[in-house]
């Protein structure tokens, strides 16, 4: 095939496939079961959340999109390339994913700007275009002002807005997100959930986002896939219809309120 014709299958490709994925984590001491049957298309510029209860395997599956953790079985591509070949990671496909955790992770003796271009600093970008680069996204994530600034010098939201920063220096096509708000309180999460929702139509990146707050979740998402306890499968897959933007007093009406109950439900029959 050529090389326009691979160009042309690859769009049309969803964003990310899970396919038939198992995982299971041996050790000396134990044999844990955490995934299985897991199938899901992530469509480009789609907006998921993946919940469940603690220990489901949330984790685990954003662990294996990022191809930080290989699957037992079945398969993991990103625009129609694997993730995968044997025990080597593609790494052209892997440096299009940006990654988030719930602890921000800096570098205290950095500026928050060496913070952020620190991933175009490994990849051998030049100095200026770094600058250029994280000052773009110092204002894109609301940091205007502090790129001299040091980590210590921040509030937990700052940190946050950082380190989702430094994820989208390299134009990830994807951002996935691990409970990037889990330690913020409830005021200061919901302003960076209003701003993560403008950070993805800004950057029209595809983002996973994995959260323990069902409110977060229904908010955020286009869809929410709900895991069930160990080992974790997919038990649902809720689309949520509200257009965007998406205000805040959204989470005060009966649709809103219909949904996270239903998803609540889910998670309390499960416990
Ligand atoms: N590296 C590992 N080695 C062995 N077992 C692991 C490893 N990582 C995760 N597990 C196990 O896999 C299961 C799923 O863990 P995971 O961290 O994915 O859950 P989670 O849904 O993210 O939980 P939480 O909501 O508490 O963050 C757990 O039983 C955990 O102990
Ligand atoms: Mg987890």
């Amino acid at each position: 095939m050529s090389a326009v014709g691979e160009t042309a299958v690859n769009a049309a490709a969803p964003e990310l496939e899970l396919i038939a994925i198992e995982k299971i984590f041996e050790s000396q001491r134990a044999t844990t079961h955490a995934l299985t049957g897991i199938d899901l298309d992530i469509a480009r510029e789609e907006f998921i959340a993946i919940i469940g209860q603690s220990g489901c395997g949330k984790t685990t599956l954003l662990r294996i999109l990022a191809g930080l953790v290989k699957p037992s079985e079945g398969k993991v591509r990103a625009a129609g390339r694997s993730l995968w070949d044997g025990a080597v990671r593609d790494r052209e496909t892997v440096n299009k994913l940006g990654v988030v955790f719930q602890d921000p992770n800096l570098f205290p003796w950095y500026s928050v700007e060496n913070n952020i271009a620190l991933p175009l600093k490994l990849r051998g970008i030049d100095r200026k275009t770094r600058k250029t680069r994280a000052r773009e996204l110092c204002e894109l994530v609301g940091l205007t002002g502090f790129e001299r600034a040091y980590p210590r010098e921040l509030s937990g939201g700052m940190r946050q807005r950082t380190a989702i920063a430094r994820a989208l220096s390299y134009r990830p096509d994807v951002l996935l997100m691990d409970e990037p708000f889990g330690a913020l309180d409830a005021m200061t999460r919901d302003k960076m959930n209003l701003e993560l929702q403008s950070i993805a139509a800004a950057t029209r990146a595809t983002v996973v986002l994995v959260t323990h707050a069902i409110n977060e979740a229904v908010f955020l998402a286009d869809r929410i896939v709900l895991l069930s306890p160990r080992p974790g499968r997919i038990r649902s897959i809720t689309q949520v219809p509200f257009p965007r933007p998406r205000q805040l007093e959204l989470e005060t009406r009966p649709e809103f309120q219909d949904i996270a109950r239903e998803l609540r439900h889910q998670l309390d029959e499960d416990a």
